[in-house]
């Protein structure tokens, strides 16, 4: 069979650091074609590597007024592709191509209507319908402060607020755009419809990105790459290594060996419910090792997050490393990592100072590692990889389960990781999690958990005073884990929880709820 080529209509995005172009990434992805990210600073070499039909130069936090704020290289302006700028996108594309930016006392941030004054090919042809008073208007979502004053020339403005003059300013005859407005994200209706014409119609780039070509793809792919060697693969339990299981399972059959490690960090009868899942449903051979002593030995005086993350992920290294030598004849350690993770751990990020934390199977990886490496979903957001594990035969109880921490419970206890602790939290956390499915609230948010503080606090029970130890609840709503709100749960079933933790587990006086958001609280605490 003649597999398409999935990767031939593609887009390339450069990263100017606004929190939403992973948003814009999937959304483009959503319509069918595949793009990529590059931080803004991507050079001439690498765009014409990558050969692009057409160009986004997304949002970023920076101003473009000041002379030292990112700037795509010129190449592109020169590469004859079509051109989209958003937001600051737009005002680097201005400035760069001649046109002016101005800073304004009056900051237009959430909702707005815009005027839309002329025509565009980057119009959808629906917006021609919402008039008022004459004036064909459109509800977008804008966040700025800046704003193009003066366009470049053989550019025109098609669209203006009553505070910004340009909107949206177009050169039909380059296909260079510029929006000052998130089309990215929902609160734009149109939004989705605008990135349509662009990437279908503009750039005429073709629906190829789909689920089944994706999973032939990524089979062709590790057919070619493995040959006949053989691949083992680290079993967390996640949706991410468990769809990796699936596609190298369907690509090499029984070349494919996993193990599953249990680190003594993970949730309470996770190991169990894993390997019966997986040996018996789906067919696979799992190795099982026990190693939970020297996970824990380990971290014995360990306090810092980021160590605990490099000192776990070395170990788990190290198990496979051994595991391979033992079972001979192995050539490759595979990984469940995904864009996101690449992307967070700043591989293509504006700066690395945007790394915020490393996540352990990317950053952690030893430089001096025998295996070769395989990631498979490597190019995959979270929602491709659950939307190909249904495809696959995996249920949406399993695919849609909360995201899990590949250092587990050592994240979620503050500083030292101690037994005592393990045993702790993972009660507590069975009880948080029972009470959301009986409460129907599980798939309501989007993670949920309980945090273990190492602190001792008073509490009276009967006429003893007993002093003990603290947990917080921690439950978020989100669509991308980049930003957070903190779940509105009720009083009444966070009165449940908090009492039922404090009765059935003896060594816990208190339970608190975390109210915090992301940014700037992380979704984990450490
Ligand atoms: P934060 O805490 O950064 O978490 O707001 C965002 C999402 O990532 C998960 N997370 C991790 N996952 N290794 C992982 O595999 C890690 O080191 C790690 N740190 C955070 C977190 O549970 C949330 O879903």
């Amino acid at each position: 069979m003649l597999l398409q080529n999935i990767y031939s209509s593609r887009i390339l995005i450069l990263d100017f650091g606004s929190q939403y172009t992973q948003l814009l990434a999937k959304r483009i992805r959503s319509i069918g074609v595949y793009c990529k990210l590059l931080a803004w600073h991507a050079s001439e070499n690498e765009i014409r590597a990558f050969n692009p039909n057409g160009i986004i130069l997304s949002g970023g936090p920076e101003s473009s007024i000041s002379h030292d704020s990112p700037r795509a290289v010129n190449y592109i302006f020169h590469a004859g592709v079509p051109i989209l700028g958003i937001c600051y996108g737009m005002q680097v594309m201005a400035v760069q191509l001649g046109g002016v930016v101005q800073s304004s006392s009056q900051r237009e941030f959430g909702y707005a209507q815009i005027i839309v004054t002329g025509n565009s090919q980057l119009l959808p042809p629906i917006i021609h319908e919402t008039k008022i008073d004459e004036k064909i208007v459109m509800d977008v979502w804008m966040s700025h402060s800046d704003h193009v004053s003066q366009i470049p020339s053989n550019f025109i403005a098609i669209a203006k607020t009553e505070t910004c003059p340009v909107v949206i300013m177009t050169n039909e005859k380059k296909h260079f755009y510029g929006v000052q407005f998130h089309p990215e994200v929902t609160h734009t209706p149109q939004g989705l419809s605008l990135i349509k014409q662009f990437v279908q119609v503009i750039c005429q780039c073709k629906a190829l990105w789909t689920e089944e070509n994706i999973i032939d793809d990524i089979i062709q792919h590790i057919k070619n790459q493995i040959a006949n060697e053989r691949v083992m693969l680290g079993l967390s339990g996640g949706v991410d290594s468990l769809v990796t299981a699936l596609l190298l399972h369907r690509a090499i059959g029984h070349r494919l060996i996993c193990v599953f490690i249990d680190n003594g960090l993970l949730r309470l009868g996770e190991a169990n419910q894993i390997i019966t899942m997986f040996s018996n449903f789906f067919g696979l051979d799992i190795i099982h090792i026990e190693a939970e002593k020297r996970f824990l030995d380990a971290l014995v005086g360990i306090q810092e997050p980021e160590d605990k993350r490099k000192i776990i992920g070395r170990i788990f290294v190290e198990i496979f490393e051994e595991e391979a030598v033992k079972l001979g004849n192995v050539q490759w350690l595979a990984q469940g990592t995904i864009y996101s993770d690449v992307i967070e751990s700043g591989i293509t990020s504006a700066s690395p100072a945007h790394v915020i934390k490393s996540h352990h199977n990317v950053g952690g990886l030893p430089k001096n590692m025998r295996l070769k490496l395989l990631e498979p979903l490597k190019t995959l957001f979270k929602d491709e990889v659950r939307k190909i594990g249904l495809k696959l035969g995996l249920s949406r109880s399993i695919l849609y389960r909360h995201p899990f921490p590949g250092p587990g419970l050592s994240i979620r206890i503050l500083g030292e990781v101690k037994k005592e602790y393990c045993n702790l939290l993972r009660s507590a956390d069975a009880i948080l999690i029972e009470e959301l499915h009986k409460a129907d609230l599980y798939h309501k948010v989007s993670q949920a958990f309980t945090v273990f503080l190492p602190i001792r606090s008073v509490s009276v029970i009967g006429d003893n005073r007993k002093y003990d130890w603290v947990i917080a609840i921690r439950a978020v709503e989100t669509t991308d884990f980049m930003t957070a709100q903190w779940a509105n749960l009720t009083y009444e079933f966070l009165s449940v929880v908090s009492n039922r933790i404090i009765n059935e587990i003896h060594s816990i006086s208190r339970v608190v709820y975390d109210i915090s958001s992301k940014p700037p609280a992380t979704i984990e605490w450490e």
